[in-house]
């Protein structure tokens, strides 16, 4: 059973209809004006509220227009014998649920609307209470995803991290092996950050070429020294050694989750354009961009440094030896970003 507000001025209609809500069972307060019943709802917050629709000191638009505002959920029924069709039409668009004519000719009817109301107001207060638990499933849910998102943060932090200190560790042993190559790994990957730069990559492709160029000959480390530092022609075995370091730096990298194919450039920045180089002789745009790049910033940084057997060039020097090998040993779009690097640098002051 239900607790039904019932409003009308008229205490034989409030009569008549309260006792038969009674007689059906159900709990019934009364208010013989607008502003007496908001008053009793607010307190007692009926299931349903009946009013009519002209009153004293208050009609049933401001029944209407406070219930619409402070419990839409709540079903309000206007019953009244004056109101015009449009008066109806105006409630029933404002928020009244239904609209009956006084007097009530029909009572079972009158209370087959009631029950309606009342199972409408039941389905719509559970419909409710399930869109706001999935709401609140919802909001969960995206908590738990953002403590995810917060944790994958975290570790792909720690994991940078940690290939970071791999790479410095890698580095060091390097630098251990062969001190001649102190400051050209650097060079090499600050050069290639640069043409990549001036080539349009993105800032993921231009940070998988600065590891690259610092890495790229990290196989050197299973070169021995006496032949990186040779200071006459190496013999063919030799060479061959020494060639082995490209495959033998993509072995070290290759297990490691860089963002971009580091291991991969590593093992094809001998690789020539014409393909004369090793370990696969590929060829052009057989050979990665990262490579081809990679090529360019070692052969010309190697050039330009002092080694144990040889004076370091001059970099209009150097920068004339790759200039006249694009298309041959370089890869000519390379070789123009390249080109117009080192004339920036030039003009910014920079030697090398
Ligand atoms: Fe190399």
């Amino acid at each position: 059973m239900a607790k039904v507000l019932c409003i009308d001025d008229e205490p034989l209609m409030r009569l008549v209809t309260c006792d038969y809500l009674k007689d059906m069972g159900h709990e019934v307060l009364e208010a013989a004006s607008s502003a007496e019943g908001i008053a009793l709802f607010q307190k007692h917050h009926p299931d349903i509220v009946l009013s009519d629709l002209r009153m004293p000191g208050g009609d049933g638009f401001l029944v209407v227009e406070h219930m619409a505002e402070e419990a839409p959920d709540t079903p309000v029924v206007i019953i009244s014998g004056t109101g015009t069709v449009a008066e109806a039409v105006k409630i029933l668009r404002l928020g009244a649920w239904d609209y009956l004519t006084k007097p009530l000719t029909s009572m079972p009817l009158f209370a087959q609307t009631l029950e309606r109301m009342l199972d409408k107001a039941r389905a719509l207060k559970a419909t409710t209470q399930h869109l706001r638990g999935l709401e609140l499933r919802n909001q969960e849910l995206e908590r738990k995803l953002l403590g995810c998102a917060c944790n994958h943060r975290g570790m792909k932090s720690r994991l940078a991290a940690a290939i970071k200190a791999g790479i410095n560790s890698l580095h060091i042993a390097l630098h251990e092996q062969d001190p001649s190559t102190a400051g050209h790994n650097e060079g090499v990957a600050r050069l290639s950050v640069d043409i990549g730069s001036s080539m349009g990559l993105g800032e993921q492709r231009l940070e998988a070429l600065k590891l690259a160029g610092l890495l790229h000959d990290i196989g050197k480390i299973a070169v021995p020294k006496d032949i990186l530092n040779k200071r006459g022609p190496l013999s063919a075995k030799e060479l061959k050694i020494v060639r082995s370091h490209v495959a033998c730096g993509y072995r070290i990298l290759r297990n490691i989750p860089f963002e971009g194919p580091v291991a991969e450039a590593v093992l094809q920045h001998h690789e020539r354009f014409d393909g004369s180089g090793y370990p696969n002789g590929l060829a052009s745009g057989g050979i990665l961009l990262e490579a081809r790049i990679l090529a360019v910033a070692d052969v010309y940084d190697a050039l330009c440094s002092d080694r144990p057997y040889r004076p370091g060039l001059c970099p209009s020097d150097a920068t004339g030896y790759i200039l006249g090998r694009a298309g041959t040993h370089f890869c000519p779009l390379c070789v123009t970003a390249f080109e117009q690097v080192i004339s920036k640098r030039h003009m910014e002051g920079e030697t090398q």
